[in-house]
């Protein structure tokens, strides 16, 4: 899997458009928080004063939801460069799985298993209403 992802990297594939899922724990499950982009935590540039909003607690910003931008909080957080982990983006890994400080979300899709109380994937999630996320 490792040589078809530099392949297709070599190939010309953007790499938001290679995605990879490993279950024996070979490769790095910490995408987003190993070897990111040291850029400060910021709101994103279509950011609006409207929707919920969603404060990544150790990012120390709070951006507004915008669901025609966004399919989920790990969109946001990324487009904030939060620092996030996450693997399938599907709600199976609970690699994303992060403390909710308050708030409430809806999934979808809906994880395979839901987070431990208190806890968010932020993969499969959108808000319902204001978040403060441990991020
Ligand atoms: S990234 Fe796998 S459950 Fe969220």
């Amino acid at each position: 899997m490792a040589d078809i992802k530099e392949a297709l990297a070599t190939l010309g594939v953007p790499p938001e458009r290679i995605q990879v899922e490993i279950f024996n724990g070979s490769e790095s499950m910490t995408p987003g928080v190993i070897g990111a982009a040291k850029r400060a935590p910021h709101l994103p540039t279509d950011d609006a004063n409207t929707g919920p909003l969603i404060s990544f607690a150790r990012g120390g910003i709070a951006a507004h939801w915008k669901a025609s931008a966004y399919q989920s909080i790990l969109e946001l957080a990324e487009a904030c460069d939060v620092p996030v982990r996450w693997s399938c983006r599907t709600g199976v890994c609970h690699s994303c799985e992060s403390g909710l400080v308050s708030g409430e979300v809806v999934y979808g899709p809906e994880p395979l298993e839901k987070p431990a109380a208190g806890n968010v994937l932020v993969c499969c999630s959108q808000p319902i209403r204001d978040l403060v996320i441990d991020l």
